[in-house]
Order: structure tokens, then C-alpha cells, then sequence
């Protein structure tokens, strides 16, 4: 058997820092709970000294992840190391990475230290974080812009304090291919004991060329790639991991090594962070793009009736990505719905069948037939409601015309009363609606982003609304989804609602417990 290479993902880590609205514990869960199914190798689920929020998700992802290498990044600072290993400490078995800038302009413009204190630095951390975990991983971050002496020299040092991954990030995007692939072959060439760690790379994408840098360096020996799924990550994101794990699978002739992934889990895990990232896919992303296995010329119509192969080098089903099915309508039991996510690949545990069964006999009165894809926004939606709730959307009615100014009455279950206010603008319904929901709030919120995506085909397809919202200088997410767009609208204003008025109650609570 060839080598393998370790998938080593960093979508909750490098992802999640570059989103709008940060993740809470739940949705960074399921992304977990997905890349457990993917079978990645490792994954890097965040940051524990930068906020009480990122070490609580690392402390729950830690407990409920069992067969993938948890790991957390730490600066080359012993609370970072502390922070990192007091999230994970409920594992036997985790990783800790920390990280130091190497090039001129890092070490000068950024930390204000020489070459020599960089090196101390580095080999302090790393025996330092030794203390907790046999498993270190060293970054020389903005290694593509690293003189290659400096790089040999750390590199060696980093191994022989202990590090057993040395990762080299070409953190700005800047490197070519083939210097990139040449930064591999020197270390591997010029170290004495690079035998004794896994070479590993982290490429961005700022040129375009993440995935390719990526390649580049598995040719040259690297057995590590880190990514994220679907290219998430700071300002141009990361090297896209379903594009890497599929160049390795389908040019085994020329790569000659293997990963450990399961393939038919890309999509679904593609899909689960899109949805949770609020970050849609361009139809044209390769792997994963809606289009990616869409033929319209008639010449590859006709080619590919003939012989798939004619145009298609990957079989959609490999990422496991199916036909779509129609057979449930309002008729359908709950058994039949049931037994139709099993066969989409869903566990019972995964989603609750009360719940998507209510929703499911709603949404089949209004379409007659529930497709797939419908099935499977339900199940995510109803994934996605944090109780408790207080906020229940009860009534709606909207007028608004080309002409004139639009009215909104919205009436919301608030706790044990019933609320009714309207409100009128020039702005259109959705805006009337989020005027009267912000007068029965009295919330102070300022909406930074709308966005509104079809989920599914035809003209009763699901409209999703995801919007992002000010309140007291933090950004709040909100899902809706049904078939009429202003109340996709106005469950999404619901949703962000009720997650004020959670994140208000641990305030409360937090004031209380001070006060006594
Ligand atoms: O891009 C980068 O250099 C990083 C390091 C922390 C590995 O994300
Ligand atoms: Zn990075």
C-alpha cells in the first residue's frame, strides 16, 4: 500500500475565525460530529485562550468526539498551553499546536524579537506544552515568506525540543508551486532529523493557489494537508480539503498515496458547513458546486449519454451525492420519513423525529410532495433551534404595493403573553415586518446582512433567509425557513430575537450570582 496523508482540518479553528457571526457550542458540535463521519484524521476545533466561548466549544467538542485527534493552537505563550490543554483535558490523547512567526517581517514588524529569541521561544513552548501531550504540533507561520536557512534551522530545533508535526503555512497565500514544493524538498534535504516529525502544510489562498501549493507539496513528501471543508477560512480561506482528498483520490497515477477519508460523507459535510457557516457555495466550486456535475452542451449532453467518462472524471455518488427522490406527501407516516433520512445516510441520532415529522406534515400541506432536499432543511432547521425560546412567531399580514408604503401586524407569542404591533415603511414587507418585531422586542438591533437562498427546485421550493444582526456590539445569526419568503423572513428575525434574549438571560443570571 502507498503512503498516507494525514487530513488534518482546522474548519472550526481557521474557518470559524474568519465568519461574520461567530458559532455556538451546538453548531460547532454538529460540524464535529460530521468530520468524526468524514473520518479526517485530526481536527483543530480552536483557539482556548482567545475567549470563554471558543475554550467551553473545545471543552464540548473534546467530550463527544471519540475517534478523530482533537487538537487546539496555542501561541508560543504558556497560557495559550494552558488554556489548549485545560479544554481538552477530559482526552487521554490530543494534539497541541502552537505557532510562531519566522519571516523577517513577522519577527521584526509583529513580535519585535530576533531570529535567536524566536528559536528560545519556539523550543520552550514546545517542551513546555510537552508537559501535557506527547503529541506537539510546531507551526513556522508565514513559512512561504521564511529565508531558508531560518526555516532548516527552527524546523531542526522545533524537532529536536520535541515536535512531532512541523507545519509550514504559507499564511499570506504568496508562494508559487514550485517554490512552494521546493521550501519541502530543501527542509527534507537540508534537516538532519526530519525523519523524526510529519512534514506538514497549510497553504491559503490569496493567489488561488492553496490546493494547488497543497499538491505540490505532497509531491515533494509532505503527509500532512490542512484545510477546510468548502475553502473556509481567513480572507481568501484555506486549501479547500474536498478538493485536496479528490486530487489525491482520482490522480493516484501520479500522487501515489492515500487518505484515510470516506468519500460518500464529502457532501453531506460540505453541505452541513455551508448551512451552519452561512457561507453558500458558488455553483461552479469544483467537488461541491451545484453545477460541478452538470452538463448543458448538447456535444457533452450527448458525450455523456455515450459514456460518462466522456466528461466526468469524478461519479457524483463518489462524494456520495444522490438522485433526488419525490415519494412523500402529506399521507406519508412518520416511519416512512424516518426511513427515508436513514436511507439519505442519517443516524435516529442526528435529528429529532417528532419534531421533523410536525414539520414535515406542515410543509406537505402546502407542497403537496416533500423532496429530499426538503427533508433535509427541515432536519437542519429544526437542528438549529436552541430552546428555550421565548419568542414564537404566531400571525403575520403583510400589504404592500409598487405604489405605495408597506404594511406589516405581526403578532408573537411572547412568554405567557400574546403581542400585536404593526408597522408601516417605504422599504417593503420584510422591512415592515422587522420594524413591528423590533417594537415588540424593543430590542436595539441594527441588521447587517440579509440574504435569501432557494432550497430545492421549483417554484414552491423552501426559501431559506439567513441575516446577521448588531445588538450591544455583538453579531447575532438568524435561520428561517418555509415556503412563503416574508416568513422565512420573519422566523430569521424570530430565531435572532430568541438568541438575545438568551444570551440577556446569562447576563442575568451572571449579575446575580455576583450580586451574592
Ligand atoms: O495561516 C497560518 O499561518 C495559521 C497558523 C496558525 C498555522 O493559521
Ligand atoms: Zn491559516
Amino acid at each position: 500500500m502507498n503512503e498516507k496523508v494525514i487530513i488534518f482540518d482546522t474548519s472550526l479553528r481557521d474557518g470559524e475565525q474568519a465568519l461574520q457571526a461567530s458559532l455556538s457550542v451546538k453548531e460547532k458540535l454538529q460540524i464535529a460530529l460530521a468530520l468524526e463521519r468524514m473520518k479526517v484524521d485530526v481536527m483543530e476545533v480552536g483557539f482556548p485562550i482567545s475567549s470563554p466561548g471558543d475554550f467551553n466549544s473545545v471543552r464540548e467538542i473534546s467530550k463527544n468526539i471519540k475517534n478523530t485527534i482533537i487538537c487546539s493552537l496555542a501561541r508560543c505563550v504558556e497560557k495559550d498551553i494552558d488554556a489548549a490543554a485545560d479544554a481538552m483535558s477530559v482526552l487521554d490523547n490530543f494534539r497541541i499546536h502552537v505557532f510562531l512567526g519566522t519571516s523577517n517581517l513577522h519577527m521584526q514588524s509583529k513580535l519585535r524579537k530576533n531570529f535567536g529569541e524566536i528559536v528560545n521561544m519556539a523550543i520552550h513552548s514546545i517542551k513546555y506544552a510537552k508537559r501535557y501531550t506527547n503529541d506537539i504540533e510546531f507551526s513556522c507561520e508565514d513559512a512561504g515568506r521564511t529565508s531558508l536557512d531560518n526555516l532548516c534551522k527552527i524546523v531542526e530545533c522545533a524537532i529536536s525540543a520535541g515536535a512531532n508535526t512541523i507545519n509550514i503555512p504559507d499564511t499570506v497565500g504568496y508562494t508559487l508551486p514550485n517554490q512552494f514544493s521546493n521550501i519541502i524538498k530543501v527542509l527534507y534535504d537540508k534537516v538532519p532529523n526530519i525523519d523524526q516529525a510529519v512534514l506538514s502544510v497549510h497553504c491559503h489562498d490569496d493567489l488561488g493557489m492553496a490546493v494547488g501549493n497543497s499538491i505540490s507539496a505532497i509531491l515533494s513528501g509532505a503527509r500532512q494537508i490542512e484545510g477546510t471543508m468548502n475553502g473556509i477560512g481567513e480572507r481568501a480561506g484555506n486549501a479547500a480539503l474536498e478538493e485536496v482528498i479528490m486530487a489525491i483520490k482520482s490522480r493516484q497515477d501520479i500522487l501515489k498515496v492515500h487518505t484515510n477519508i470516506e468519500f460518500k460523507e464529502i457532501y453531506r459535510t460540505s453541505k452541513i458547513i455551508s448551512q451552519i457557516c452561512n457561507m453558500p457555495i458558488p455553483a461552479n466550486k469544483a467537488i461541491i458546486g451545484s453545477n460541478a456535475f452538470s452538463h448543458s452542451s448538447g456535444i457533452h449532453q450527448d458525450g455523456i449519454l455515450k459514456n460518462r467518462k466522456n466528461y466526468e472524471i469524478i461519479a457524483p455518488q463518489e462524494i456520495g451525492l444522490k438522485e433526488v427522490q419525490l415519494n412523500l406527501t402529506s399521507r406519508s407516516g412518520r416511519a416512512a420519513v424516518r426511513h427515508r433520512m436513514q436511507q439519505m445516510g442519517y443516524q435516529d441520532s442526528e435529528y429529532h423525529i417528532d419534531e421533523l415529522y410536525v414539520s414535515f406534515l406542515k410543509l406537505a400541506d402546502k407542497k403537496g410532495q416533500v423532496f429530499d432536499y426538503d427533508l433535509e432543511a427541515l432536519a437542519f432547521i429544526n437542528n438549529q433551534q436552541e430552546t428555550p425560546e421565548y419568542f414564537r412567531l404566531e400571525y403575520f399580514n403583510v400589504k404592500s404595493s409598487t405604489s405605495g408604503s408597506a404594511t406589516a401586524s405581526v403578532t408573537l407569542v411572547c412568554g405567557k403573553e400574546i403581542v400585536t404591533k404593526s408597522a408601516t415603511t417605504s422599504n417593503g414587507p420584510v422591512d415592515a415586518v422587522y420594524r413591528a418585531l423590533q417594537k415588540i422586542s424593543s430590542y436595539k438591533i441594527l441588521l447587517q446582512k440579509f440574504q435569501l437562498f432557494a432550497k430545492g427546485q421549483g417554484k414552491d421550493a423552501l426559501g431559506q433567509v439567513d441575516i446577521i444582526v448588531d445588538y450591544r456590539d455583538r453579531k447575532f445569526h438568524g435561520i428561517g425557513l418555509a415556503t412563503d419568503i416574508i416568513e422565512s423572513s420573519a422566523q430569521a428575525m424570530v430565531n435572532v430575537l430568541n438568541s438575545i434574549w438568551r444570551a440577556n438571560q446569562v447576563i442575568l443570571t451572571l449579575n446575580k450570582s455576583n450580586e451574592l
